[in-house]
């Protein structure tokens, strides 16, 4: 496509699309990178739209002129899907500006909101109402809804509440073809066919534009206490997470698993963080209940637990927050480790999942031929213990080039994908594929599931205009 072509197209746009349309190189920037700066495309324009109606007749002039388009919420996401790429031709869609609350219904318990709102909002929303939207990670200040269900977005309450999948009930989407599908229906039971909403969620933009959704809302419970314990090793972490499970039941909202390396990485980048507990210990577990009865309750019941499973000698050493500025502490030392990974420099990134009863094994296995094989390489494990999903960071050894050390990105995900695959694991279990993992997606998923996908992909957007080369290669 020429200069001229790019000017007649543009002028094409603006008299179908009255919304906000950013063509100024210093103002489209922040949307052709990538959060961990990996990726950098280039596009035609970024429109921000404010309506469903606006999204829908951007999407169809996107039709007419097949022209490449890639939704975009808060940009937080960890595999460039939000990226363009470097061709130019395409046009980034912003949802950061369709942010309403369009309604809450305390009966019903849901929450009706457009695409753009950030997760925070709808949180605090929620809050306000008296009840709880319990998807929480670190990016909540500004990964927007949209996105969430648009990567199935995972987080820290996973154990109790489930993924995005699980908290939507229904949505809005403008289809490839510019139509307006509503299929916001706050319905916990509707077995009229093929249901729909669960082809868009976790499709990564490449369906249809996700304009708003329905999500369900819970109670807000009396109290959330959160932990810190030392453990001597992942498997003393598991036998933790029973036991917590058989104790704490479905007050048990929270179980992570960091590494000691992860708190060097966070008191070395990030100096206001300290350590909740004296002793180094080579893992952490960070539990949180949420109680429906009273903070006494909560304690007391960590205090059993924690005693208990000292005794065993999974627990080394604990401490209870006793104020929520000092779980909000513990909290902060959590959400921090991507921000200080990032700050320490390029790393290769994993996000996998095994059934949980299977992660001690695949941990042992994994460590032990990745740290033979790349001798002095830093591994940087944490996350969602209770949910069977680690992040499964491999940073370069000291004194190595990241260039250098990147060159063996593949390597390395080998050692890990085989073992997934042995295990029966997922190479990507919370963040997606985006433009990373799609033809390892390939290799690793039964070719009938992947060719199922490529028929799904043909009938709702047969021109592949739709966030094209992420989730399947083309
Ligand atoms: P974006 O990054 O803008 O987009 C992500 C994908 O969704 C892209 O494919 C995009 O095209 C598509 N998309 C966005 N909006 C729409 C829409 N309206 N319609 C159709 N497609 C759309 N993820 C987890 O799962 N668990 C975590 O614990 C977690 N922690 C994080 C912590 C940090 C510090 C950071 C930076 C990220 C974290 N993430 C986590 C990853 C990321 O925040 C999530 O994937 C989040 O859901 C992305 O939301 P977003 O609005 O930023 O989406
Ligand atoms: C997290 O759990 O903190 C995230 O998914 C982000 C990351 O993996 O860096
Ligand atoms: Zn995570």
């Amino acid at each position: 496509m020429n200069a001229p072509d790019i000017t007649a197209l543009l002028a094409d746009l603006r008299e179908r699309f009255h919304g906000r349309l950013l063509v100024d190189p210093a103002d489209t920037a922040p949307f052709l990178t990538d959060w961990r700066k990996r990726y950098t495309g280039r596009a035609l324009a970024v429109a921000q739209p404010e309506s469903t109606a606006d999204v829908a007749a951007v999407v169809r002039w996107c039709a007419e002129h097949r022209v490449p388009l890639v939704p975009q919420g808060g940009n937080t996401g960890m595999v460039g899907a939000a990226t363009p790429d470097d061709s130019g031709r395409a046009l980034v869609l912003s949802l950061a500006r369709m942010n309403r609350i369009r309604e809450i219904d305390v009966v019903n318990n849901t929450a009706t909101v457009e695409a753009g709102v950030v997760l925070a909002n709808l949180q605090q929303a929620a809050r306000d109402a008296g009840r709880l939207f319990p998807l929480s990670l670190a990016a909540e200040g500004s990964c927007t809804l949209g996105g969430n269900l648009s990567t199935n977005a995972g987080g820290v309450q996973v154990l109790r509440y489930g993924n995005t999948r699980e908290l939507c009930l229904g949505l809005e989407v403008v289809t490839p073809a510019g139509e307006v599908w509503n299929g916001l229906r706050g319905l916990r039971k509707d077995n009229t066919g093929y249901d729909l909403k669960h082809l868009f969620i976790g499709a990564e933009g490449t369906l249809g534009v996700i304009t708003a959704a329905t999500m369900k809302l819970h109670p807000l419970p009396a109290a959330q206490v959160t932990a810190f314990a030392a453990v001597p090793d992942p498997h003393a972490a598991l036998r933790l997470l029973v036991l917590a499970q058989k104790r704490l039941a479905a007050s048990l909202t929270a179980f992570e698993l960091i590494s000691d390396y992860c708190m060097q990485l966070v008191e070395r980048h990030l100096p206001g963080r300290r350590r909740p507990l004296a002793a180094a210990s080579p893992y952490y577990v960070l539990l949180e209940s949420s109680d429906f009865e009273s903070e006494a309750h909560a304690h007391e019941r960590f205090e059993a637990l924690l005693g208990e499973a000292m005794e065993a000698g999974d627990v080394t050493d604990a401490a209870i927050a006793g104020s929520i500025a000092q779980s909000q502490a513990f909290w902060a030392i959590r959400e921090s480790i991507p921000e200080a990974q990032a700050l320490e420099g390029r790393n290769i990134k994993q996000d996998i999942s095994v059934p949980i009863s299977s992660i001690g094994r695949f941990i042992d296995e994994t460590i032990t031929t990745i740290e033979r094989d790349f001798p002095g390489v830093r591994m940087v494990v944490f996350g969602h213990l209770g949910d069977g999903n680690l992040h499964y960071n491999v940073s370069p050894a000291p004194g190595v080039s990241p260039d250098a050390f990147m060159a063996n990105e593949a390597a390395i995900n080998h050692i890990t994908y085989e073992a997934l695959a042995a295990h029966r694991g997922s190479i990507s279990a919370e963040h997606g594929l985006g433009q990373l993992k799609p033809v390892e997606n390939v290799r690793y998923k039964p070719a009938l599931e992947i060719s199922l996908m490529r028929t799904v992909k043909a009938a709702l957007d047969p021109l592949g205009i739709m966030n094209p080369g992420k989730v399947l290669p083309i």
